[in-house]
């Protein structure tokens, strides 16, 4: 046995929100490691065209998370196509920022639960239900955010209630599917520097602020979150779960 082998070669990997800035990035390290990829967002288009910048063995899913009863259809169609996924990695997600919480509404409420937190746990129950019917290993990463601790910051308190959700699910699936050998983990990120962290108005002072809130004086890129999330993923991270790996250059320790 090696021990320095991310067992990733010819695997298959589920990223959701594989086009979006972090998942895109996420997903060429999985490509790297040899993985096959099944991408999941929004566009048919930038679905293709990403798993075609990424190499001829990775296939794009045009799919809208939030139609949880397509999910186990979308699952099998990925297995036809790739293989049975042993990886899926939960990157989808919005955040609507109201800073008044009187002003938040219910749309805005379901809007965030409905992708970030209902679409996650069915998209991975249909994923680990067929591993549980095969009897295969697998691992599934979860992205939370640093916001599951802090509470949230810039009116994100509704997002971050889904991102405290998660953490805690990500434990009780762990616990649930430890005897499956279904390893469920997730990762808390920090200030990115990705449109998900603009706001409205936002200014050169606002952007210094948040920097200088980091130790390590950066906003994080969304490359540094691909060695944590391959890591879990890897059988080198075999006796790991229901862990979550900060990726956030020390901005809240816990
Ligand atoms: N950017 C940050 O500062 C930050 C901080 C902490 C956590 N995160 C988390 O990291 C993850 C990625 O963030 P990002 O900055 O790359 O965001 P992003 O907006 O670039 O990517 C999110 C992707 O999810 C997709 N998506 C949204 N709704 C969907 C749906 N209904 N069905 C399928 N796909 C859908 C979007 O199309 C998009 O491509 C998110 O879960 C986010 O909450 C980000």
């Amino acid at each position: 046995m090696t021990h320095l082998d991310w067992g990733l070669q010819a695997k298959t990997v589920i990223v959701t929100g594989a086009t979006g800035a972090i998942g895109r990035a996420v997903a060429q390290g999985f490509a790297e490691a040899g993985a096959k990829l099944a991408l999941i967002d929004l566009d048919q288009t930038t679905c293709d065209t990403t798993a075609l910048s990424l190499g001829l063995s990775h296939r794009g899913y045009a799919a809208d998370l939030r139609r949880t009863a397509e999910l186990p259809a979308l699952i099998h169609r990925i297995e036809s196509d790739l293989g049975l996924a042993t990886t899926l990695v939960n990157v989808a997600g919005i955040i609507l920022r109201t800073p008044d919480l009187f002003s938040v509404t219910e749309k805005d409420w379901d809007a965030q639960h409905d992708i970030n937190l209902k679409a996650l746990f069915f998209l991975t129950q249909a994923f680990a239900k067929r591993l549980a019917d095969t009897g295969t290993p697998g691992s599934v990463i979860n992205y939370s955010s640093q916001g599951a601790m802090s509470g949230g910051l810039s009116g994100s308190v509704v997002y971050n209630a889904t991102k405290g959700a998660i953490t805690t699910m990500t434990r009780g699936m762990a616990r649930s599917w430890a005897p499956l050998n279904i390893r469920v983990n997730s990762i808390a990120p920090g200030l990115v520097d990705t449109p998900m962290l603009q706001t409205p108005g936002q200014t050169q002072s606002d952007r210094d602020a948040m920097i200088q809130s980091i130790p390590m004086k950066r906003l994080g890129l969304p490359e540094d979150h691909v060695g944590a999330t391959v890591f879990l993923a890897s059988d080198m991270a075999r006796y790991m779960t229901g862990a979550m790996i900060n990726v956030s250059g020390g901005f809240l320790m816990y």
